[in-house]
C-alpha cells in the first residue's frame, strides 16, 4: 500500500492538474456567445489576389488562373506536376530548383510564375526520355554524378545552361578577361556551378559528367 507523503493533502497531481485545465478550456469555451458574429467576408483588401497567364513548359502551352504569389517552382510542382524540379530550400541557396526560362538558368523558387507570362521555361522533363537522354543525362548516369539524385535535376538543367553561356563568351567571375571567350577549366566550371549544391558530395563525377559533353563539343 502506498503511504502518504508528507504533503499528500496539498500537493495537486498532474493527472488532476490535466483535467482541471481542460475543464477550464471547455468552461471557457461554453460562454463564447451564440450570436458571435461570423468571420467577416473578404475584402478588397483581403481577397487573394489572382491572374491568369500563359505559359510554355516543355513545348507546351499552359493557361493558368493563380494565386499572384505563387512561386514558378510551386506552379511547375503543383499544379503542372511536373515533380522533376526539387524543391531543396525554397530560398535561393541550394539550386535543386534550377530550370531554364527564356534561355537563362533561374532558381524557379525566387521567382513569382507571374513574372513569367508568356514565356518558354525547360524542366528536366523536356530535355530528355530516360529512352531518349539529353547527352547531359547520359554523362551523369555513365559518370555517376549522383547519389540521391535529389540535386540532379538541377545540376543538369544548370549544366545544359552553363555549356550555353560558355559558347555565347558569357563571362564569369573567374573569368581573367571580360572580352575573351571563355574556355570551361575546372576553375570555371566549378565556379559556374557553384549554386548548384550536391548533399551527397557526388561534385567530382559532376565535374567528369560536365567536362565530358563540354569537351565533345570543343
Ligand atoms: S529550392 Fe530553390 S534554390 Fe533551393
Ligand atoms: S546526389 Fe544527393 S544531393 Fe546530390
Amino acid at each position: 500500500m502506498d503511504s502518504p507523503t508528507p504533503h499528500s493533502n496539498h500537493l495537486i497531481s498532474r493527472r488532476d492538474a490535466l483535467i482541471a485545465s481542460a475543464a477550464t478550456a471547455a468552461a471557457v469555451s461554453s460562454h463564447v456567445p451564440a450570436t458571435a458574429a461570423p468571420a467577416a467576408a473578404p475584402t478588397a483588401a483581403t481577397a487573394v489576389p489572382r491572374a491568369r497567364l500563359s505559359l510554355t513548359v516543355n513545348g507546351k502551352a499552359h493557361s493558368l488562373e493563380l494565386d499572384t504569389r505563387t512561386t514558378l517552382l510551386d506552379v511547375l510542382r503543383e499544379h503542372l506536376h511536373l515533380t522533376g524540379t526539387k524543391k531543396g530550400c525554397d530560398h535561393g541557396q541550394c539550386g535543386a530548383c534550377t530550370v531554364i526560362a527564356d534561355g537563362r538558368r533561374i532558381n524557379a523558387c525566387l521567382t513569382l510564375a507571374v513574372m513569367h507570362d508568356g514565356g518558354q521555361v525547360t524542366t528536366i522533363e523536356g530535355l530528355g526520355t530516360p529512352q531518349n537522354m539529353h547527352p547531359l543525362q547520359a554523362a551523369f548516369v555513365k559518370h555517376d554524378g549522383y547519389q540521391c539524385g535529389y540535386c540532379t535535376p538541377g545540376q543538369i538543367c544548370s549544366a545544359v545552361a552553363v555549356l550555353d553561356e560558355v559558347k555565347r563568351g558569357v563571362p564569369s567571375h573567374v573569368s581573367a578577361d571580360l572580352n575573351a571567350r571563355p574556355i570551361l577549366s575546372a576553375e570555371e566550371l566549378r565556379e559556374r556551378m557553384s549554386g548548384n549544391i550536391c548533399r551527397c558530395g557526388a561534385y567530382s563525377n559532376i565535374v567528369d559528367a560536365i567536362t565530358e559533353v563540354a569537351g565533345s563539343r570543343a
